[in-house]
């Protein structure tokens, strides 16, 4: 990788220092880092005394058969019992779990820990009732409503590993996963309230369920929460009504304790070709981490602090930062149905104002979308309550953090840039709220009980200002176990890369600056080589973004008969930008040259309207290549608006 290239990111030289009340008072202090170091599995054990364990564990770690790893192996506990149950038994029942907030302005519900409890138990009782054992599986397919966070808990209660598809996703999609996992209950709703109407969930679930039949799965019951009322079709033998079954059920509920290794659950990953990979999360090791990460990574004060995690329950995010790691914590949270901008693009700070958010949780891709509206809708709101903000899901642009920290958290808040993934099920590297000074752009460093580095082709870790693979090369409590019903795959996807050194392969690339901080730069596959020098798309997308008539860019590699790859770069611009001039096309190429030097000028910029995303926000480069490259548009099913790619191409029938 090119010297010059890499070291282009790393000019930026804004820090950001903890503030000194949060220092102060941190949960997690800078000496755990080298603790961790010197007994990790002692490290991983002292936090695994955050839960409540029916029976203790023999052994930390159990790395015996590498790639399959087995945590706090012997112990037995109940998930459930300690996100809920636990917190009402020590005195807390009467302390809000969930400030829940429908679409429809004043819909809303606060539900205590203790009414938790009973709801919960009433839905494992119902689960029971219609047939689910323990280690059936049970699909959710249903919109931030909180039957979705009682339904997981009930399952976890039960034993019944669940798994969640994000209510957006197509009955084909849906039907992939049951017939995956076989899935042996689902339970939906009528529909969900989206954009100020109510959009159906049942139409989905009753196709899905026909397809998964035609490829020999059949699914047993499907049990229907009634969100608005609307029409539903009805097969008498199979479907069942939430307000039926599981208010008429019992509140009182033994949880089971289930072995540390007992599957909790299983995540599709939104893979962009192929078959979804089913990871798959166990119960000790995985509430361990996210309990652990939780209280670190946001230095979570249950008693004062306000959480709001703005992830949809579909994604994994939703399963670590809403569910199991907050309310393992007996955290207060609010949880949101709707999008942003219903009724008015002022939403999601005006429920910060009401409920005096203290952590907030969001993804890079709102927050350049929020930038693009401009800054008097979030200044219209107090949000003085807010004393940490997180990012998740994509390298977030130097531009974007800094917009994030000065116009959502004035100036006062530091921003912690949260690295994982679906595979790692908790944090891995992040800054520490009250410890790390914090570079916009940079996820910094791993956490305390995390091992990452960045290496070369041969594995080797290089040196600091260079590039290469990031890795993981000690194994962690929450990691994922394996695929569902593939364990060949999960070892040829994850561990055969770096095979001989033993590490986990994370698919990403990273590099780090001149004090060894990690700054991660997206998927291999999004980095380009340009005449030969490594360049990433992130690096050159937050060139773009830090241009002030820009609002969101995304680049590209495309085939180039003279440097083997070009940089195309699709653009959107501000409102108040309106269409940037006659010579925008030559100001960007300028501004980027400028920002990074002559390899990374754009061959071409497209200005366009919108652009691809999938319905977890991720930009869908493959598309774009797509255009770039002048080939057919491939497959747009995964698409959240596939209008998008019409769009793009009718704005590109003139010249650039
Ligand atoms: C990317 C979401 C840069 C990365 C929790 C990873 C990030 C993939 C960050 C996992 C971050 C996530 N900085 N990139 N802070 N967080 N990613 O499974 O490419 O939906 O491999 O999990 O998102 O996405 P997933």
């Amino acid at each position: 990788m090119s010297e010059e290239t890499l070291s282009n990111l790393l000019k930026e030289e804004r820090r950001f220092e903890p503030p000194a009340e949060i220092a102060a008072d941190a949960n997690l202090k800078a000496e755990a880092y080298d603790r961790a170091k010197a007994d990790r599995e002692g490290f991983w054990a002292e936090q695994a005394e955050r839960l409540d364990w029916a029976q203790k564990w023999d052994r930390v770690l159990d790395w015996d058969d590498p790639p399959f790893a087995k945590w706090f192996v012997g112990g037995k506990l109940n998930a459930a019992y300690n996100c809920v149950d636990r917190h009402v038994e020590a005195g807390r029942g009467d302390k809000v779990a969930l400030h829940w907030v429908g679409e429809p302005e004043g819909d809303s519900r606060d539900i205590t820990y203790a009414q938790l409890q009973d709801e919960v138990s009433q839905a494992a009782n119902a689960l029971t009732e219609l047939g689910v054992a323990t280690g059936d599986r049970v699909a959710i397919y249903l919109p931030m409503i909180p039957e979705a966070v009682v339904t997981m808990l009930a399952c976890a209660r039960i034993g019944a590993p669940h798994t969640v598809v994000f209510g957006g996703f197509s009955s084909e999609a849906l039907a992939s996963r049951l017939v995956d996992c076989q899935a042996k209950v689902i339970v939906t709703s009528d529909g969900g309230y989206r954009r100020g109407s109510a959009a159906a969930l049942k139409p989905a679930v009753d196709e899905a369920r026909e397809k998964a039949a035609a490829h020999g799965h059949t699914v047993d019951k499907v049990l229907v929460v009634r969100r608005t009322g609307q029409d539903v079709a009805w097969d008498e033998a199979v479907d069942v009504w939430w307000h039926d079954v599981v208010d008429a059920a019992s509140t009182e509920h033994t949880p089971e304790a289930f072995d540390a290794e007992h599957p909790l659950y299983v995540m599709y990953t939104s893979g962009t070709t192929g078959k979804p990979k089913g990871i798959l999360h166990t119960t000790g090791g995985y509430l361990v981490g996210t309990s652990y990460t939780h209280w670190a990574v946001f230095d979570l004060k249950p008693d004062t602090d306000v959480y709001w995690c703005s992830a949809d329950i579909g994604w994994v995010t939703g399963h670590s930062y809403m569910v199991y790691g907050p309310l393992a914590n007996g955290a207060t949270q609010v949880m949101y149905e709707g999008t942003p901008d219903s009724p008015e693009r002022g939403r999601w700070w005006k429920i910060i104002q009401d409920y005096k958010v203290t952590i907030f949780y969001t993804a890079p891709t709102a927050i350049r979308s929020f930038m693009k509206q401009g800054r008097e809708i979030p200044d219209r709101f107090d949000m003085s309550s807010l004393r940490i903000l997180g990012s998740v899901g994509e390298p977030i642009n130097p531009e974007a953090y800094v917009w994030y920290r000065h116009v959502i958290g004035g100036d006062r808040t530091p921003v912690v840039d949260t690295w994982w993934q679906t595979e790692t099920g908790a944090i891995m590297i992040s800054p520490l709220p009250g410890v790390t000074a914090g570079k916009p752009g940079s996820a910094m460093t791993a956490i305390p009980g995390v091992s990452a580095e960045v290496v070369d082709n041969d594995g080797k870790a290089v040196p600091n200002g260079s590039g290469g693979y990031l890795v993981l090369t000690e194994p962690w409590p929450s990691m994922l176990r394996t695929i569902w019903g593939d364990d060949e795959r999960f070892k040829d996807t994850y561990w055969s890369r770096f095979r001989e050194h033993g590490f986990y392969f994370a698919g990403d690339g990273a590099k780090k600056d001149e004090d060894g901080d990690i700054w991660v730069l997206g998927r291999v596959d999004d980095v380009m080589n340009v005449s030969g020098h490594r360049l990433s798309t992130t690096e050159i997308e937050s060139a773009l973004v830090s241009h002030p008539k820009v609002a969101e860019a995304a680049v590209v590699g495309a085939k180039d008969e003279d440097t083997g790859q070009a940089v195309c770069a699709f653009v959107i611009l501000r409102e108040e930008a309106g269409d940037g001039g006659e010579d925008i096309v030559s100001e960007l190429r300028t501004h980027v040259r400028k920002e990074i030097g002559p390899i990374a000028t754009p061959r071409q910029i497209m200005i366009v309207p919108e652009l691809p995303k999938t319905r977890s926000g991720k930009i869908m480069r493959r598309l774009l290549k797509d255009v770039a490259e002048h080939r057919e548009v491939g497959d747009v099913t995964t698409l959240a608006d596939s209008s998008v790619m019409d769009l793009i191409s009718k704005g590109l029938s003139s010249p650039t």
